[in-house]
């Protein structure tokens, strides 16, 4: 079969600056999944993208044919309002685990399709998994069973979801173009749309645990998947939100689901009950539902339906969560004021413990990570604990000491408080 367009015309327009038409970049990203489109055209392409930029049509085009390129759902038989969050990723990021069932407590349907963790940021399915039993796996019918029954569904994304978008990241990883952000937001953006939520509330982090390290960039990703999910029907809103410390006091995965436990019982640490309700309160508006969500974590509404999800993939949610065998504590060198807890430097080492992983293919370590005992703006005194490292390998201390260097430190006055939520964008 003859093709209709040229990838080197395609490549020149874009590195010349200008606007690929819409019939050309539709063929592009088809001819590229189909493996007629080179890997080393496709990122000349994706390197001009990189260094030119996109416009608004474009973006919204790129991120079309990538949702062509695999299945899209559809929840339109379900008889529920959608709506589903996406977090660009940070250090200590559970708000999933307790906002999904905070939403279907109100008769919400939140299909949440996670991935795993890879590097310093965890996988909300990681997290999951320290649940004895849980299972990530899902059909499309047990998950449209689940959102029926119970309302809420976290569950692993299946490999038919905009497959271009995932021949493109791999290429993007190794060819230093993941940054470009129209890449950024037609990847997220096409996964997101392809899974059929009517609307969603997008958690665009900022900060050294962050992607987006400052928050110019961040804003200006946030922008631009809003207006995309805009322009393709999707109702989207963003709360731009700080990543410079780890959110909660729990960095790992067992913990992660203590602390959100803990959240849904009523208590839990207040940064992490702000973000879950900011973003809550996203969604309940964009399902037309006016009511505070803080009630349902009052009541229990939240917990029972938290309960009744993980019960759906099998989990027990009465089981002993599993702890590490070995433990060692970090102590305050002098008195004084916590002024900084660095995101990084801290997710960096609940990897090195065994939290995270370095290939796609290592496991977890599930009971191992950091829990905080203070956090940015404690008094604290000459030895008082920091926080506790957990390991199955103590070996493991060391090379988490050394990734907590200048992570942490302690000065005379306490450093002024700022809210985790910063902007809210809308289209
Ligand atoms: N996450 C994605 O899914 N895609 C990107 O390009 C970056 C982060």
């Amino acid at each position: 079969m003859s093709e209709p367009f040229d990838a080197v015309d395609v490549i020149r327009t874009k590195r010349d600056g200008g606007a690929v038409p819409e019939a050309k970049l539709r063929w592009l990203v088809d001819a590229y999944t189909r493996g007629y489109v080179a890997d080393a055209q496709m990122s000349a392409f994706t390197m001009a993208v990189l260094l030119n930029g996109m416009e608004r049509d474009e973006i919204r085009v790129l991120t079309d044919a990538m949702i062509a390129s695999g299945e899209r759902m559809s929840f339109d038989g379900l008889g529920k309002v959608t709506a589903d969050k996406h977090s660009t990723g940070g250090v200590g990021d559970k708000i999933t685990l307790p906002l999904a069932p905070l939403v279907a407590a109100y008769g919400v349907a939140v299909p949440q399709l996670s991935g795993r963790g890879l590097g310093h940021t965890g996988g909300t399915l990681d997290k999951l998994e320290s649940i004895p039993g849980w299972r990530a796996a899902l059909s499309n019918d047990e998950m449209l069973a689940q959102l029926r029954d119970v309302g809420a569904v976290v569950c692993a994304a299946g490999s038919g979801l905009a497959p271009a978008d995932k021949k493109l990241y791999a290429l993007r990883d190794v060819t230093g173009t993941v940054e470009a952000i129209p890449l950024i937001a037609s990847s997220i953006m096409s996964k997101k749309i392809a899974e059929g939520t009517a609307s969603l509330v997008l958690d665009v982090k900022f900060g050294s645990g962050a992607f987006m390290k400052d928050i110019d960039r961040a804003r200006e990703l946030a922008r631009t998947m809003v207006e995309l999910g805009t322009d393709s029907g999707v109702a989207t809103t963003a709360l731009l939100t700080d990543m410079t410390t780890p959110l909660g006091l729990a960095i790992g995965n067992a913990n992660e689901v203590r602390e959100s436990v803990e959240v849904l019982a009523g208590g839990g640490p207040s940064d992490v009950v702000e973000l879950t309700l900011a973003l809550a309160r996203e969604m309940l508006r964009a399902a037309g539902v006016d009511e505070d969500p803080a009630d349902a974590l009052a009541d229990g509404r939240a917990m029972d339906a938290w309960r009744r999800m993980i019960r759906a993939q099998d989990g027990d949610p009465d089981a002993a969560l599993p702890t590490a065998r070995e433990t060692h504590v970090v102590r305050a060198e002098r008195d004084g004021y916590v002024t900084t807890m660095d995101a990084f430097g801290v997710g960096i080492a609940a990897w090195r413990l065994g939290a995270g992983r370095a290939r796609a293919e290592d496991p977890v370590v599930h009971a191992a990570g950091i829990d905080l005992a203070v956090k940015p703006g404690a008094r604290v005194r000459a030895g008082d604990a920091i926080l506790t490292m957990s390991a199955d390998d103590p070996a493991l201390f060391d090379r988490g000491l050394e990734a907590l260097a200048g992570a942490i430190e302690i000065g005379d006055t306490a450093p002024e408080s700022a809210p985790i939520v910063r902007e809210r964008i809308t289209a």
